[in-house]
């Protein structure tokens, strides 16, 4: 049983989520919550050391099933050792990028099959979804040239980032309810005040609490 708020960026590369995750966080510190910024892969101390092992360059020849089962693996860390402990003591929790970024990236673009995907992570994190998922949409071309840290995934060619973008917006439309899409082409602090405005119905309950 969890008492927290759970929130989840995700969007590709170059869309200013970890921009807009810390102002975010600041916007939530400064009204006196506690909230806890974390990232995936990593999140954890072994979350990250199975980053560095999964986004180096030199990881070039790792198998795709291996590389989805190191993101679930990292996954299940993440959540058993950051993720659980803050929602359970009533902490906002917004993580950069959760389930649905294996789904697009290894399920839909690697072509994996997003159904097997979801049930790994489903099992890895015992179930657990977030409250709220904000898709940051942006052009792949726009965020690639704008993307500063080259990880391995981000040099995949233009369709793949092309699929990723189209999974997430899929998912979105498949619940609305638990999704926002927002315009991440425009400046920070538009898509900032689009961010906390979304959040604010579900975040609202555990910030008076
Ligand atoms: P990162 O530097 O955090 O990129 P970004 O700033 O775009 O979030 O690197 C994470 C990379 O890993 C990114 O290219 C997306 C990819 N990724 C997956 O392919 N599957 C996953 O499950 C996750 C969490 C990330």
């Amino acid at each position: 049983m969890t008492t927290g708020r759970f929130v989840a960026f995700e969007g590709g590369e170059g869309s200013g989520k970890s921009t807009q995750l810390t102002l975010l966080a600041e916007a939530l510190a400064a009204q006196g919550a506690d909230v806890v910024q974390t990232r995936e892969p990593g999140g954890s101390p072994r979350g990250e050391r199975i980053r560095e092992l999964i986004l180096a360059q030199d990881s070039s020849d790792l198998d795709p099933r291996c590389e989805a089962l190191l993101f679930a693996a990292a996954r299940a860390d993440h959540v058993a050792a950051t993720v659980r402990p803050a929602l359970n003591r009533g902490a906002i929790v917004l993580t950069d990028r959760y389930i649905d970024s294996s789904v697009a990236y290894q399920g839909q673009a690697r072509a994996l099959g997003e159904e097997w995907v979801r049930r790994i992570s489903r099992w890895a994190t015992q179930d657990l979804d977030p409250d709220l998922t904000i898709v940051l949409d942006i052009d792949p071309t726009v965020g690639l040239a704008r993307a500063q840290d080259a990880n391995r995934l981000e040099a995949e060619p233009m369709p793949f980032h092309r699929a990723v973008r189209e999974a997430f917006l899929r998912y979105a439309q498949e619940s609305p309810d638990r999704y926002v899409v927002i315009s991440a082409d425009r400046p920070p602090q538009d898509v900032a005040s689009d961010v906390r405005r979304a959040v604010a119905s579900v975040l609202n309950p555990a910030v008076s609490s």
